[in-house]
């Protein structure tokens, strides 16, 4: 190892402890000579956090406990190695990693050094083992001419409600990015509509958490949609528990043991995905994990990812007994000035970024519905206070921000109400006299029920703004950037509850730059 090795090495090595700070492991034995008697590599591999010159590269060893045996102790070392050809002859940097029990077993190196907008290869090596191969991608220089940025948005995968067709669908196209903005996996369970089944109950433990996620990861073609293209990670309620907001779970538990929960459902979460921090342990009960973020695409676009559950203040006139998110008719407390979706630290951060963007697409990727679903009813409106819908005053500052500051080409991509959506954001929700300041789409879930057809009409016979609404289909959005304008197509299937179903296209849209709203192309 010449010095240069050695101090690239030393850098991916101090990044990977560096990530997973709670506990130093111990390194009773290298895995160079190791002999697995089962394959640990049977979560597949992933990347994302992708950056000019960086990504993070991710994988979980399974542990046999036959192999477990075999160990002296509880760590594990290997070899990481990045290529810049999908033959995997021109080897571009390889390097060490070290992981133990302390953290799953799990895997995530910052490899930096990389040159900007290229794909590059990847696998992991440990003992006579070697994981699946990736490919990862960097993005273009801050400052680079894009052409283009093509995305899949995804949401909401219930790994009991059906088949992940639609990844596999992913898996298959040329894109820059996967999007996913929440519910990667569902903590609650559902018999109703199952095809298959959750392993284990409920999560409430780390143990019980990462045994979720290892059942989902174990999922052929959800690890297929990984190892072809980085991700951008955001989560939504169902990686903790249904409806929580911020400390506050609808079982109303002491929020000191809600938040033990909280951050076991954090820290596993980290532990099986390719995102570069993890929970924070200075935090209180190490729960807080920073997942918000902003992408430069070249001049392109600027591609915000904005967390809705972590810093948001509690659902509106909640159900005295059951908590969270429900309908309601009359609510004072819906317009109190101060309610926040997104804390008021992640709000500043936003609209200070929204102000200085230079680039031409402004991309605001959050888990749920910004238009309004609000249904009118002889009493009023009839409201959803988990959503946007139950954070007016929230929502009324995000639009104004982007209005105010006169910015063109907004586009806002959502998930987690299981139906697509094209619509446009205005200040006065379906009011023609306010003017639209952005465009949005929603993707329908991946794999969870959607809502019926009876009450989707009625949203959308009370919501003039949403020109397009389907709740019937399963499957993801896919988005093409350009300087001219974007186009979206809505790629579904009825119901994926087979292992063969083919997506095809619901609906397709355009925006083009300057103007502001979704038209059918
Ligand atoms: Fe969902």
């Amino acid at each position: 190892m010449d010095r240069r090795q050695f101090h690239r090495w030393a850098r991916a090595a101090a990044w990977s402890l560096a990530l997973a700070p709670w506990q130093e492991p111990t390194w009773a034995q290298t895995a160079s000579e190791r002999n697995w008697k089962t394959a640990p590599f049977q979560l597949g591999v992933a990347s994302g956090s992708v950056r000019h010159d960086s990504v993070v590269i991710w994988t979980r060893l399974l542990v046999s406990d036959e192999d477990r045996q075999a160990l002296a102790g509880d760590g594990l070392s290997g070899r990481y190695e990045i290529y810049a050809d999908e033959s995997l002859r021109r080897l571009v940097q390889r390097g060490e990693w070290r992981t133990d029990a302390t953290r799953a077993h799990s895997v995530h190196v910052a490899v930096s050094g990389l040159l900007p907008a290229r794909s590059y290869w990847y696998r992991f090596v440990c003992g006579d083992a070697i994981s699946p191969v990736g490919r990862t991608q960097t993005a273009p220089s801050s400052d680079a001419e894009v052409a283009r940025l093509r995305l899949a948005l995804a949401s909401c995968q219930h790994f009991e409600h059906g088949q992940y067709v639609a990844h596999r669908d992913m898996a298959r196209q040329d894109l820059d990015l996967v999007v996913f903005v929440g519910d990667y996996i569902y903590e609650n369970s559902n018999p109703r509509n199952r095809v298959r089944s959750h392993r284990g109950p409920e999560p409430k433990t780390l143990t019980e958490y990462r045994d979720h996620y290892a059942q989902y990861k174990s999922d052929p073609d959800l690890q297929a949609s990984h190892a072809a293209h980085p991700w951008l990670l955001m989560w939504d309620d169902h990686e903790v528990v249904n409806d929580y907001a911020n400390q506050t779970d609808p079982a109303r538990t002491d929020p000191a043991v809600f938040l033990a929960r909280r951050a076991a459902a954090y820290r596993a979460y980290f532990e099986h995905q390719p995102v570069r921090l993890g929970p924070d342990p200075a935090s209180p009960y190490a729960a807080s994990m920073r997942l918000h973020s902003r992408l430069h695409w070249g001049r392109l676009a600027d591609l915000w990812t904005l967390d809705c559950r972590q810093y948001r203040d509690p659902q509106a006139c909640p159900d005295p007994v059951r908590g969270g998110g429900r309908v309601v008719l009359q609510c004072a407390e819906l317009s109190q000035p101060q309610r926040s979706m997104l804390g008021a630290d992640q709000e500043q951060w936003l609209y200070a970024g929204l102000q200085r963007s230079q680039r031409q697409w402004k991309l605001l990727a959050q888990s749920t519905i910004i238009s309004s679903t609000r249904i009118d009813s002889p009493l009023g409106k009839i409201t959803y206070t988990d959503g946007w819908d139950g954070y007016p005053m929230a929502r009324r500052r995000l639009i104004d921000a982007i209005g105010e500051a006169r910015l063109n080409d907004v586009v806002t991509l959502g998930g987690d109400v299981h139906m697509n959506v094209a619509s446009v954001l205005r200040p006065e929700p379906n009011d023609t006299h306010s003017a639209p300041v952005a465009s949005e789409f929603v993707t329908t879930s991946i794999s969870s029920r959607g809502m019926a057809d009876s009450l989707l009409s009625a949203i959308k016979g009370s919501n003039p703004d949403l020109m397009h609404a389907r709740s019937d289909e399963r499957g993801y959005t896919l988005l093409d950037f350009n300087a001219k304008q974007a186009t979206v197509e809505f790629r579904n299937t009825p119901h994926s509850a087979g292992t063969s179903d083919l997506l095809k296209v619901q609906a397709r849209f355009a925006v083009e730059s300057g103007r502001v709203g979704p038209q059918a192309a």
